[in-house]
């Protein structure tokens, strides 16, 4: 298992007009543009393969995922501070 998931159940999450969806990697988690680097197909219903790839499901182009995390639209979510 490679540690690697996608929130592919989740509703559309939108911001700034994009939508988004949401990646878990080694327990961080992201918000990944929902457009494949190659021609713009949903990432969200791909998979993750055994090589730790995202899959996209249109071409079955498969993308590293520290490339998909990489990409200046991706935000990384941050743990809010509880208050003590
Ligand atoms: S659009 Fe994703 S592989 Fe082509």
């Amino acid at each position: 298992m490679s540690g690697t998931w996608i929130g592919r159940d989740l509703p559309p999450i939108r911001r700034g007009g994009r939508e988004y969806f949401l990646l878990g990697h080694r327990g961080e988690l992201y918000l990944v543009v929902n457009q494949c680097p190659h021609r713009g197909g949903p990432l969200k219903f791909g998979f993750v393969n055994d090589a730790g790839q995202i899959v996209c499901p249109l071409h079955k182009g498969a993308f590293a995922v520290d490339t998909l995390i990489a990409q200046r639209s991706t935000i990384r979510l941050l743990e809010a501070e509880t208050a003590p």
